[in-house]
């Protein structure tokens, strides 16, 4: 049976689809079945798998307020093992007309649950926002995974996310449990950044990813290409720590050549 993770954080910019699109594009190259819902109205994941906004049938909108079927949104991605159901501009007035509607913390819940059976995984890229498309999100979801910047001010943000984590756990998704904390964008060499990461770490041991995605150019490019980075520059180091992120993600140990390509690309 598939697990639904929501990729949050209210803050903008962090990472979130950026992880999603590698994460997912890592995992399907591995075998698993993956499926990625893009509920943002930038539609960041939706380009970053190379699928043009124009001219699709039915997207996340159409799902969400019961134009269309879960099933009639997804769209194959020419990478291996994932679909995705794509977010367009429409979505920005999805908040609005969702507070009128029947069930509306529930309504993406409703969609995936008829079919993440098909899927390993299935990702929900939210957007920076607290509003009612996260907390679809996070109440369609088993798990909650948080990119975010090593930053003082990130501080801040966790804690906010934490506390509408709580609120859903406690009203909408009694079992919602955080997948983890992954830093991007990371860079080993400032203080502030170890002090960001030793602070929530200390707030939630266990929940910190030991891999923080490094800045990466090609990270930043191939999205204009329309590709996760492992296909648009596999020996990058962007492709390479999405690779160790999945790795770790599927709990699985690092053989001694990613150990020795690992330790390569931090010098
Ligand atoms: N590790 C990285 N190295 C370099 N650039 C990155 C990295 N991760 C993300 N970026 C770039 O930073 C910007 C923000 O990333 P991304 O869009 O993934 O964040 P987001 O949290 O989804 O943003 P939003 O809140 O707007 O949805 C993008 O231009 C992306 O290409
Ligand atoms: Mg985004």
């Amino acid at each position: 049976m598939g697990k639904v993770i929501a990729v949050a954080n209210q803050k903008g910019g962090v990472g979130k689809s950026t992880t999603a699109v590698n994460l997912a594009a890592y995992l399907g190259s591995r075998g698993y079945k993956v499926l990625c819902i893009d509920i943002d109205a930038q539609g960041n994941c939706t380009t970053g798998f190379g699928i043009k906004k124009k001219g699709i049938p039915a997207s996340a909108y159409d799902m969400l307020t019961g134009k269309a079927k879960m099933e009639d949104t997804i769209l194959q991605t020419e990478f291996e093992n994932v679909s995705l159901v794509p977010g367009t501009a429409d979505l920005a007035g999805a908040e609005v007309e969702l507070i009128q509607m029947e069930e509306r913390f529930k309504r993406l819940k409703m969609q995936v649950l008829t079919v993440k059976e098909q899927y390993d995984y299935v990702f929900i890229d939210c957007p920076p926002a607290l509003g009612l498309l996260t907390l679809n999100g996070l109440t369609a979801c088993d798990e909650i995974l948080v990119p975010m910047l090593a930053e003082y001010y990130a501080l801040e943000g966790l804690t906010q996310l934490m506390h509408t984590f709580r609120l859903v756990r406690s009203n909408y998704n009694p079992t919602l449990d955080i997948c983890g904390i992954v830093f991007t964008m990371y860079d080993q060499r400032l203080n502030v950044s170890r002090q960001v990461v030793e602070e929530v770490q200390k707030y939630f041991p266990d929940k910190v990813f030991q891999t923080k995605i490094p800045r990466n150019v090609r990270l930043s490019e191939a999205p204009s290409y329309g590709k996760p980075v492992m296909y648009y520059d596999k020996n990058s180091k962007g492709a390479l720590f999405y690779e160790l992120l999945g790795k770790e993600f599927l709990g699985e140990e690092l053989d001694n050549k990613t150990k020795w390509r690992m330790r390569r690309a931090m010098t």
